[in-house]
């Protein structure tokens, strides 16, 4: 489906794509609802949420820190080249934000990215809010370089907390012409409302996943198979309309 310009000017069209867990599970690293329901054998509830941290904070480093070595060992596939090679040729704009706390997107070479879950390399102060790379453990309960007043906590949005810029993510949605779900189970809103907001703004819909998804009626198209095959046919017929 390549896109085409909805909205009467002679601008490219503009794309945003949203991207969760099956874009990287290519590249060795779980997605979170596989058939058993955990994720890497933890109950969501126990690693995700601001409850499970209060009750065993312990816990929830270990995981996290293992987490961010895994992620530190990973490689990006073909899914992340063929988007930041679509980020770096598409004239129009794009925007690409991602479920998913690891850094593959970007070291695939994707520039025009939002993490709306936080980031695993990256650590978040309790009291004064400032985020830092951060590539070692948080276990042993380092302070914070910029205010000391609190240990650093994994800079990872839990259930019942607000993702990053939702407002920029939303002006994206009502302007584009395009909207590509790929590799997320659309089970957690507010991304999982994406494809609704896009649509209700004039946008084509297109979902990239290994099997329907609980949004996939919503779609206007669905391509089922693995992402490291279809995201990069999808951006070669994408940039070769371009050209044509
Ligand atoms: P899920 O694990 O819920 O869904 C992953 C989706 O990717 C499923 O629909 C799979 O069928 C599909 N999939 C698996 N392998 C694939 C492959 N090789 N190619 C294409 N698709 C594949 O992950 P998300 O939807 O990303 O939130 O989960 C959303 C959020 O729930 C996460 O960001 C996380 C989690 O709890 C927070 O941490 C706040």
């Amino acid at each position: 489906m390549p896109p085409s310009n909805n909205h009467g000017a002679r601008d490219p069209a503009a794309i945003v794509i949203l991207t969760g867990a099956g874009v990287s599970a290519e590249s060795g690293i779980d997605t979170f609802r596989a058939a058993d329901g955990l994720w890497e054998q933890h109950r969501i509830e126990d690693v995700a949420t601001p409850e499970g941290f209060r009750r065993d904070p312990a816990l929830v480093h270990r995981f996290y820190d293992a987490r961010r070595v895994a992620v530190q060992r990973a490689e990006p596939n073909a899914a992340h080249r063929a988007l930041a090679r679509l980020d770096a040729e598409w004239r129009g704009d794009l925007l690409i934000v991602t479920q998913n706390v690891d850094d593959l997107h970007e070291r695939g070479g994707a520039k025009r990215l939002l993490h709306m879950h936080g980031e695993l390399l990256s650590a978040l102060c309790a009291a004064c809010g400032e985020r830092h790379r951060w590539t070692g453990p948080l276990g042993d309960g380092p302070a914070c370089p910029a205010c000391s007043r609190a240990a650093l906590r994994p800079d990872v949005v839990w259930f019942g907390e607000m993702p990053y810029p939702m407002e920029r993510i939303y002006r994206a949605l009502q302007r584009c012409d395009l909207f590509v779900s790929i590799g997320t189970s659309g089970a957690v809103y507010p991304a999982a409302g994406f494809v609704a907001e896009a649509r209700a703004s004039g946008a084509r819909t297109l979902e990239l996943n290994l099997e329907e998804s609980e949004g996939s009626a919503l779609f206007d198209e669905t391509r089922l198979g693995r992402a490291g095959e279809l995201v990069p046919a999808w951006v070669e017929e994408v940039l070769g309309a371009e050209e044509g």
